[in-house]
């Protein structure tokens, strides 16, 4: 068999799978990281050396001073971009990247826009709880032919052209919710053109240079931002972001053809955690629609007290709050429907399952297995998000595993995976049975030595 050197690695459920962790893992063996969507709205943690980076733009190779490449489907703020590229050098990494020159520009009254846009939607219950980024307004411009890109940005005359057009349209939206932009025309054509003095040095052709890679037989990594379920079409809409965070948005957000990617990997949390709004079946629901903890009193349910003091153990010891945000994430059990149906849309190859260990704070776990929807078992996601809401999940049960500290935890991964304790392979192996997707990678703590890899990647 030919060795594999392209590889999309892609979030199998709602996001923070520890995509980052895994890119990083498999980034030693790679010569070039491409992100190819969604834009500073994404959060990436990489502990290297008990250093820890969070990365929100720069693809997480860049932490090992790989050559990397923002995609023409990535949406960028430069201002983002520049904070990080500042503090990456300020600890000694090298800057080796290339922007697409396709790549849209995300702009302050994007952000703004983005803001007004939820308020509205959360008066009819139906906001995403976005980042406000500005993802959606700029990828809005895009699709609507109005954006503009890093290679408009960069030349001087063609954005100012562009910048008050642009700029007009934005202001005509805020005046229709009641507001003005934040920043004048003539501050934003300032700031910006300084950004793209900047920036032009690095902006090119992205799809050229992963093709180039490619065909010269070096190891790629593609590597997706958000997630499967947050994808614009196969997420649940409209709760999810605005771009195709599945392994084809490597194809359209990176310039490569379907036929030059070998492998795909999904990553998969031991748990399940949510960002945001809208429906997740295997959600303990201790979190309200604002993103506060809902306290126990006398009148919570003995299940939902129950529900309660699991979701809290595991977001604890899972540290689940956003990167990006700070936000409690929503905490619930694996949902091997919702796996399963990344897979079928990612064409997955393997699956990389991580946070194992913070099981270990439960005695018994859940899993998933499939819905009932209206009286009937299905294992499918329902287009209707307000079906999907009534789905009930079915559970299997499972012993969980001794609690171990990060250090035993990464002596035991040395040991491979006939060490891990036999609970926690009974649990993987069903995953792998139920998703249909062999497992690549194990892991069980943050550091990189808590990975024990099954299958050849790279
Ligand atoms: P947006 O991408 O900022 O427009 O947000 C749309 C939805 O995707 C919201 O529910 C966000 O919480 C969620 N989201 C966006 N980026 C991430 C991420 O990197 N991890 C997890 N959730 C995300």
């Amino acid at each position: 068999m030919k060795d594999l050197t392209s590889v999309v690695i892609i979030g199998a459920q709602w996001g923070d799978e520890g995509k980052g962790k895994v890119v990083d893992y498999l980034a030693e063996k790679a010569s070039l990281v491409v992100r190819y969507n969604g834009g500073n709205n994404a959060g990436h943690t990489v502990v290297v050396a008990g250093k820890k980076y969070k990365l929100h733009l720069m693809p997480s190779g860049s932490v090992r001073g790989e050559r990397v490449v923002i995609g023409n489907g990535v949406v960028v703020d430069p201002k983002c971009l520049l904070e990080e590229m500042a503090t990456l050098e300020s600890g000694g990494k090298r800057i080796n990247l290339v922007i697409s020159d396709r790549a849209h520009v995300i702009f302050p009254f994007h952000a703004q826009l983005d803001g007004l846009q939820e308020e509205v939607k959360a008066k009819k219950g139906v906001a995403a709880g976005t980042t406000k980024r500005g993802i959606g307004p700029c990828y809005m411009d895009k699709a609507g032919r109005f954006g503009i890109r890093m290679c408009e940005l960069v030349d001087e005359k063609i954005f100012e052209e562009k910048i008050s057009d642009l700029y007009a349209r934005a202001e005509k939206q805020l005046n229709s919710y009641g507001q003005k932009p934040q920043k004048t025309l003539k501050q934003v054509v300032e700031e910006y053109s300084e950004y793209a003095r900047k920036l032009k040095k690095y902006v090119g052709d992205a799809s050229i240079e992963a093709n180039d890679a490619i065909d010269g037989g070096k190891n790629v990594l593609f590597e997706g931002a958000q997630a499967h379920m947050l994808d614009i079409d196969h997420g649940v809409y409209p709760y999810g972001t605005s771009s195709n965070t599945i392994s084809g948005g490597a194809c359209t957000g990176a310039g490569v053809p379907p036929t030059k990617i070998d492998a795909i990997i999904g990553v998969a949390k031991a748990y399940n955690t949510r960002v945001g709004g809208g429906p997740v079946p295997t959600d303990f629901n201790d979190i309200d629609e604002n993103g506060t903890l809902i306290q126990i009193t006398d009148s919570t349910t003995k299940e939902e007290r129950e529900n309660y003091e699991i979701a809290r153990k595991i977001r604890e010891k899972g540290g689940e709050y956003g990167t990006t945000t700070g936000r409690p994430r929503r905490c619930g059990w694996f949902d091997a429907v919702t796996v399963a149906y990344a897979s079928r849309i990612n064409g997955l190859t393997g699956l990389a399952i991580t946070k194992l260990d913070v099981l270990s704070a439960v005695k018994k776990i859940k899993l998933c297995t499939s819905y009932k929807l209206n009286g009937e078992i299905i294992k499918y996601q329902p287009a209707l998000a307000s079906d999907y809401a009534k789905c009930k999940p079915i559970y299997e049960e499972f012993d969980s595993w001794q609690d171990l500290s990060e250090r035993e935890w990464s002596e035991m991964a040395k040991k491979g995976y006939n060490a891990l304790p036999k609970e926690m392979r009974v649990y993987i192996e069903r995953i792998s049975e139920l998703t249909k997707v062999p497992i690549g990678i194990v892991s069980i703590g943050a550091e990189r030595e808590a990975t024990i890899q099954l299958k050849k990647i790279f």
